[in-house]
């Protein structure tokens, strides 16, 4: 089983890829801003309560987040591997996910890592936020507010899988396809 993480900043790429990358290797995409868009769109109570953090560009609770991917995990039994996009975003939500895997005896197999200046960041939201209907791509000050909590809270992330030697960083400027070819090397050398 694959599991990979595919971590970079707000709009560095990963959702777009995420989709490009399960079409090829048929892996259950897991995307903790579209599990929660979907619960904001459902009303849901959970969603009610995320949305208030979402639209000012802060990360929603820790507890709230595990909570589905733990679901997910359980929903999905005979995945042949997991793409976490968006997740885990805080050391915290790290530790929590490497519990669960160790729990079903899987691990983390890599996380690959997009980098992005941030001005192409910025550039890319404001430009997604003309037709995207996401209330958090157009405002410019949600869209700062969104890489500082990055910065600040998430960037960690990285940090805590460097301990295992886990890291790998990707030029994620270029075109989709350069980038997806990219990514694909990474993981071909990691597979079998
Ligand atoms: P989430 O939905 O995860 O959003 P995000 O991380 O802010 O990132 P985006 O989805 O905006 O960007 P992306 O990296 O997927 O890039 P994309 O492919 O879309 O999270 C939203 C909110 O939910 C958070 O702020 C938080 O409140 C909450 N949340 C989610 N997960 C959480 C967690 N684990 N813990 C706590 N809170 C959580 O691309 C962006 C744009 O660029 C698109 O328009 C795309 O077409 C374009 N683009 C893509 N690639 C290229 C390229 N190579 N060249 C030019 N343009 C490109
Ligand atoms: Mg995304």
């Amino acid at each position: 089983m694959f599991n990979l993480i595919l971590f970079g900043p707000p709009g560095s790429g990963k959702g777009t890829q995420s989709e490009k990358l399960i079409a090829r290797y048929g892996w259950k995409h897991l995307s903790t801003g579209d599990l929660l868009r979907s619960e904001i769109s459902r009303q849901t109570k959970l969603g009610k309560a995320a949305q208030t953090y979402m639209d000012k560009g802060r990360l929603v609770p820790d507890e709230v987040v595990i909570g589905m991917i733990t679901s997910a995990l359980d929903e999905n039994p005979d995945a042949n591997g997991f793409l976490f996009d968006g997740f885990p975003r805080t050391p915290a939500q790290a530790e929590a996910l490497d519990e669960m895997l160790q729990k079903r005896k899987e691990a983390i197999s890599v996380m690959l890592a997009l980098e992005v200046s941030e001005e192409e960041l910025v550039k890319r939201l404001i430009k997604r936020g003309q037709t995207s209907g996401r209330s958090d791509d157009n405002n410019d000050q949600v869209i700062r507010a969104r890489i500082v909590e990055y910065q600040t809270k998430t960037a960690a992330v990285s940090d805590y899988y460097k301990q295992f030697d886990k890291v790998v960083m990707v030029k994620g400027e270029g075109s989709v396809s350069e980038i997806f070819e990219r990514l694909c090397m990474e993981i071909d050398n990691r597979l079998n």
